[in-house]
C-alpha cells in the first residue's frame, strides 16, 4: 500500500471512530431530547404516542398482519395460542420498485390492497382484525388512525402526508370488493417488536416484566419506549440529530447530498442504518481512489454511480474467512471491478470502521433512553431488537454489546438484556391487532 493511502486511510480511521467523550455526550443529549419532546418542546425526537397497551400473554385466536416499511413487504394470516406462541398461517409479498417510491399514495396502497386480498383467500364473509404495521413515522390520534409524517429511507409518495395511512388502506381495499377485513391497530415496527416479546415472556409467566423498548437496526433505524404513565411511544430515534460533534466529512457530504430524505432530516439514522452503510462507504472508497493509488481502477464499475454499493455487501465482506478475501473478489468481479488483496483488505477495514461505529452510536442512543427511564441503570432492562443489520451483519450484536460496556461500565450493562425477536415485524403486528380487538 502506498504511505498516501495509509495516510489517509488513517484520517478516516480517526474520523469514524468517535472518543468515548463524545459519545457519552451523544447519549446524553439523546436523553435531553426525549425530555424536550416529551414536554412538547420541540427537538428532533417526536416522541409519538402509540395508543398500543402491553399485551397480557394469554391473547388467542386468528388475526392478520400486514408490513409495510420500505421495498419488501408482506400481508398474511397469523395464529395466537393464548401461551405466547404467535405464528404466520399463511402470507402473501409484495415488492415496490424504485418508481414506485415517489408515485401516488393509491398506487403504493392498490399493490398493498393486491396482497391482502391474495393472504384472505376465496372468504369474503370472516370479519378479519387486521394489525397494519406502519413504519414510517405517523402521527398516531386513535390506536387505528395515523396521519402520515414526510417518509424515510428513500421515499417519498405525493401527496402522502397529513393523510389516514388505514384509511387509504380501506379505500385500497373497498376498490377491490375486500370489506370484511378491517385494521384494529396500526403500529410501527418498533412497538411490533416491543409487544411481541412481552406477549412472549408473558405467555410463559403471566407476571414476567414487560419489554420497555423496541429497536429496529435495519434499512432504518428507530425505537420505541414503554414510559410507563405516558404510554409506549414511537421515538423516531433515526431523525435525532445532535450529531454534529460526530460527523465525519463522508456523513456531512452524504446528508447534504443523499436526496431523499432532506438534508439535516434523519440524522442520525444516516450514519447508523442500513439505507445508508454501503453508500457510506462508497464515498469513502470513490474519494480514496481520487487521492491516492488505491482503489484507482475500481471507479468504473457499480461503485460508482451512487448507491451502487449495498449494505447486504458489508454483510459478505464481513462474512468472508478466506485469507485472500476471496468471496469479496468473487463479489467485486461481479460488479465489474478487478481488485488487489490490498484493496479488498482496505476496503473490509472502511467497512468495519462505519458499522462498528454504527453499533457504538446505537448503544450510545439506547442508554439515551434507558437511562431516562432509570437515571442509574439500576434495574434490569429487556429490549426488542430486530432489523436486517442487527440480524444479518456478522457479530453486529456484539459491536453493541461493546458499545454499551464501553458507556455503563459492565456491571450496568450486564443488567441490559437485548434480545433478538426474529419476523417481529409482522407478528407483532398480529399481536397488537388481538390486544385491540379484546380491548375495542
Ligand atoms: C422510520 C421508522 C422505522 C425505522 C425502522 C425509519 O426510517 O422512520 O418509523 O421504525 O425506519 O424501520
Amino acid at each position: 500500500m502506498t504511505t498516501d493511502a495509509d495516510a489517509l486511510l488513517a484520517t478516516m480511521a480517526a474520523a469514524l471512530a468517535p472518543s468515548t467523550a463524545a459519545l457519552h455526550a451523544t447519549g446524553k443529549s439523546f436523553r435531553e431530547e426525549i425530555g424536550r419532546g416529551l414536554a412538547g418542546r420541540g427537538g428532533s425526537l417526536k416522541m409519538l404516542p402509540t395508543f398500543v397497551r402491553q399485551p397480557r400473554g394469554d391473547e388467542r385466536g386468528q388475526v392478520m398482519f400486514l408490513d409495510w416499511g420500505g421495498t419488501y413487504g408482506r400481508a398474511g394470516i397469523a395464529v395466537l395460542s393464548g401461551d405466547g406462541r404467535v405464528e404466520v398461517e399463511r402470507e402473501e409479498v409484495f415488492e415496490f420498485s424504485d418508481e414506485d417510491k415517489t408515485a401516488s399514495p393509491e398506487h403504493v396502497f392498490d399493490t398493498i390492497a393486491a396482497c391482502l386480498e391474495r393472504a384472505t383467500g376465496r372468504d369474503r364473509i370472516t370479519p378479519r382484525p387486521l394489525g397494519f404495521a406502519y413504519s414510517f413515522p405517523a402521527r398516531l390520534e386513535r390506536i387505528d388512525r395515523a396521519i402520515a409524517l414526510p417518509l424515510t429511507k428513500g421515499w417519498r409518495l405525493q401527496r402522502l402526508e397529513g393523510r389516514d395511512v388505514v384509511e387509504l388502506l380501506a379505500q385500497a381495499l373497498a376498490r377491490r370488493g375486500v370489506r370484511n377485513v378491517a385494521v384494529s391497530a396500526v403500529a410501527n415496527d418498533t412497538v411490533a417488536a416491543l409487544a411481541l416479546l412481552t406477549y412472549r415472556a408473558r405467555g410463559h409467566d403471566r407476571l414476567a416484566p414487560p419489554a420497555e423498548v423496541g429497536l429496529i437496526v435495519g434499512t432504518g433505524t428507530n425505537q420505541a419506549a414503554d414510559l410507563g404513565a405516558r404510554g409506549i411511544r414511537n421515538l423516531e430515534s433515526g431523525n435525532f440529530a445532535a450529531v454534529t460533534a460526530l460527523q465525519a466529512p463522508c456523513d456531512v457530504a452524504l446528508d447534504r447530498e443523499v436526496g431523499e430524505p432532506p438534508p439535516g432530516v434523519q440524522r442520525f439514522e444516516k450514519m447508523v442504518a442500513g439505507h445508508y452503510l454501503g453508500e457510506i462507504v462508497r464515498r469513502l472508497v470513490t474519494d480514496l481512489a481520487s487521492r491516492s493509488t488505491l482503489f484507482r481502477s475500481w471507479t468504473a464499475g457499480a461503485l460508482r454511480s451512487p448507491s451502487g454499493f449495498d449494505t447486504a455487501n458489508l454483510s459478505r465482506i464481513e462474512a468472508d474467512g478466506s485469507p485472500d478475501l476471496s468471496d469479496t473478489e468473487r463479489l467485486l468481479r461481479g460488479m465489474g471491478v478487478e481488485s488487489s488483496v490490498e484493496e479488498r483488505e482496505a476496503l473490509r477495514t472502511l467497512a468495519r470502521l462505519v458499522v462498528t461505529r454504527s453499533g457504538r452510536l446505537v448503544a450510545a442512543a439506547l442508554l439515551g433512553t434507558l437511562s431516562h427511564m432509570d437515571p442509574r441503570l439500576e434495574s434490569p432492562h429487556l429490549v426488542a431488537v430486530d432489523g436486517s443489520l442487527y440480524g444479518g451483519y456478522p457479530g453486529y450484536d456484539r459491536l453493541v454489546r461493546r458499545g454499551l460496556e464501553e458507556l455503563a461500565g459492565s456491571e450496568r450493562a450486564d443488567r441490559i438484556r437485548l434480545e433478538f425477536v426474529k419476523e417481529s415485524t409482522a407478528l407483532g403486528a398480529a399481536v397488537i391487532a388481538a390486544v385491540a380487538r379484546d380491548g375495542a
